[in-house]
């Protein structure tokens, strides 16, 4: 028998691949050869990590070293010293950015210290194109429980016990969800996995299908026994050919296994899958307009109901769950609904995969249980802000989400609380701000992207996203109106009561939002043509602050007589006659001004 001491694992998720793993894993493979180990060592490729920034990722265990930003030139010294002689190579370990302390640990470094890998178990440990990998880290067990052990009723019990809230968007409970499509009359029923993503910055669901395909393979064919389907689609975006791969080489190892085709664990039950790849539309998320895409019609939303449950797909019985949802029922089966249950709060059990982004010093996939502060989040797992600058804001919830303040650093995340707080849990991005940032510009940003992915069926979307976005750009050029937040208000509740879709139903939330928390940041902007972040072009305003001693070089400075003061007293600047130029904060000795207000 072949005794492997060492498995070197590298990252082949999109992120590692893009910074030059697949040469790093090349190299590893070459070397170990040339130096004999090819007998004892063994190279996996393996799906992301969550910590894509710091790759390429190599993991070499028993040990569990972590080596990060891995270059193919340093194979031969990991070989060398590691593989052959025993010791770390010490460069290569994750630097904590505040303590500056290398860690060699995986499981030491802070960001994955907090998180609770359970989705994202199988990423990152095992081959994800290697199907006997999957079943010998458990899988396919819950779909041989489901199919042997199980009615399809005690199946739809089971997801209702464990009280799993679709990961989606909106939440709705999915044991709910399968139960509708389970008593929908009809021979023929689908099952559709909603793997668009579309939300920028997201890409949670990218990593569960390039690092463990089979999970949602396995959650499709246990929700097609539940719901009496035969046949399901997994609706992937064309920008993640990675995935795509994955997905047709685990679809035909199931099929060889007969994880999928007819008479699955001599039960009797059938289930086949396709892909279909969607040309990245945000609006191609929207399940209705999803659907018609799939369908080969173009993909815009339809009124509901009738719900995709009675009528879906080809006008047939449909469930549709997003990945990370189906990702949940493997553990819902094995363990038990209530032993899931015991993660996560009394209305959001279980655990959510966040992508952290923004002013934040660790960036990347975090798992973590549902209830958790949102500053342990930003702190403990991401490390803190970038350069040491002041919090400002998180945008939580992608684009139909809304920016909650420092204040807000406590509130615990759940799907109802995130709500209650003018945000949303959304597919779960996290965009951390800086001081530096500017909410109105943020409010704008976020308008532009859903204004631009309008599908233009209904006129509130259409028309009103446009004016709101008209009217934050004045705002933020420094021609903002008295009366604009009135209309951004009023315009923002038309907008949400009666656009037909998801899309223009929450478009306008990063626009409440920042009014709710940042209104000053709009009133500033309007009244005093300033931009307390000092971030837009036109209203890059100057501050004098506590530093100032009097000396009057700014004074002496200003081309347009901007600003008042006496000797030796704090100076300042009157704002609607200052004209931006900067002279007085490259004059100032003391270095008493800055940008913004
Ligand atoms: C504009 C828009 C885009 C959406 N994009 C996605 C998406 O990319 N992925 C997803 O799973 N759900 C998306 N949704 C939510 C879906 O309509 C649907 O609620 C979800 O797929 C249901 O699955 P779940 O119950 O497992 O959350 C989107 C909704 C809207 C309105
Ligand atoms: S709300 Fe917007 S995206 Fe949705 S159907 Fe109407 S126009 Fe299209
Ligand atoms: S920015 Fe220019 S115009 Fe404004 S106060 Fe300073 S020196 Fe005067
Ligand atoms: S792709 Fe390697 S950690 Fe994400």
């Amino acid at each position: 028998m072949q005794f492997i001491r060492s498995h070197v694992l590298v990252c082949g998720g999109t992120g590692c691949m893009s910074s030059g793993s697949r040469q790093v894993q090349a190299n590893l493979e070459g070397e170990i050869a040339r130096r004999g180990l090819g007998g004892e060592v063994r190279v996996v490729q393996t799906g992301c990590h969550g910590f894509c920034e710091m790759g390429p990722l190599v993991i070499i265990y028993p040990e569990g070293v972590f080596y990060v930003s891995v270059k193919a030139e340093d194979v031969p010294e990991i070989v060398e010293n590691h593989l052959y002689k025993g010791r770390i190579v010490e460069r290569l370990l994750y630097r904590e950015p505040l303590s500056q302390e290398r860690i060699p640990s995986y499981d030491e470094i802070n960001f994955y210290k907090k998180q609770r890998r359970v989705i994202l178990k199988n990423c990152g440990r095992i081959n994800p194109d290697d199907i006997n990998e999957y079943i010998a880290a458990g899988g396919y067990e819950a779909l041989g429980k489901a199919l042997t052990l199980m009615t399809p009723a005690a199946v739809v019990e089971e997801v209702k016990k464990s009280g799993l809230r679709g990961r989606g968007g909106a939440g709705f409970p999915t044991g709910m969800k399968w139960q509708f499509a389970r008593q929908s009359p009809g021979e023929k029923k689908y099952i559709v996995c909603n793997a668009d993503e579309g939300d920028p910055g997201a890409f949670m669901d990218r990593s569960v299908l390039e690092g463990d395909p089979h999970r949602i393979i396995e959650g499709m064919a246990v929700c097609g026994y539940a719901i009496g389907a035969d046949e399901g689609y997994i609706y992937v975006r064309a920008e993640y050919p990675l995935a795509i791969k994955r997905l047709r080489t685990a679809i035909a190892q199931a099929e060889e296994m007969g994880f999928l085709g007819k008479d699955i664990f001599g039960s009797g039950f059938a289930f086949s899958l396709h892909i279909k790849e969607g040309a990245g539309a945000f609006v191609c998320g929207e399940e209705t307009a999803l659907l018609q895409s799939i369908e080969g019609k173009r993909g815009m939303p339809r009124p509901r109901p009738p719900f995709p449950a009675v009528s879906g797909l080809w006008g047939k019985p449909t469930n549709i769950n997003n990945v990370e949802t189906f990702a949940n029922i493997l553990p819902i089966i094995v363990d038990g609904g209530e032993k899931y249950a015991e993660i996560g709060t009394e209305k959001s059990k279980g655990t959510k995969i966040f992508a952290l982004t923004g002013k934040i010093n660790n960036t990347g996939l975090a798992e973590v249980p549902m209830g958790i502060a949102m500053r342990e989040i930003i702190y403990d797992i991401g490390g803190g802000i970038v350069g040491g600058k002041k919090f400002k804001a998180v945008q939580i919830g992608g684009p139909s989400g809304g920016c909650l303040p420092e204040e807000m650093l406590d509130l615990t995340i759940d799907y109802d609380s995130l709500t209650a707080a003018g945000a949303m849990m959304g597919s779960g991005g996290l965009v951390v701000m800086d001081e530096t940032t500017c909410m109105v510009d943020v409010a704008k940003f976020f308008l532009t992207f859903t204004q631009s992915e309008s599908c233009g069926k209904c006129t509130p979307c259409r028309e009103g996203t446009k004016r709101m976005l008209e009217i934050l750009t004045r705002i933020t050029d420094g021609e903002g109106r008295d009366g604009d937040i009135a209309l951004l208000e009023d315009l923002a509740r038309g907008i949400k009561q009666t656009a037909l879709c998801g899309l223009g139903q929450t478009a306008p939330n990063p626009v409440l939002s920042t009014l709710k928390y940042f209104r000053h940041e709009y009133e500033a902007h309007i009244k005093d043509h300033v931009c307390p972040a000092g971030a837009c072009a036109n209203l890059t305003g100057y501050t004098i602050t506590d530093g100032c001693r009097g000396c009057g070089m700014c004074k002496k400075a200003c081309p347009v007589g901007a600003i008042a003061g006496e000797i030796k007293q704090r100076h300042t600047i009157n704002h609607s006659v200052c004209i931006k130029c900067g002279a007085c904060e490259s004059q100032c000795p003391f270095k008493a001004i800055r940008k913004g207000a």
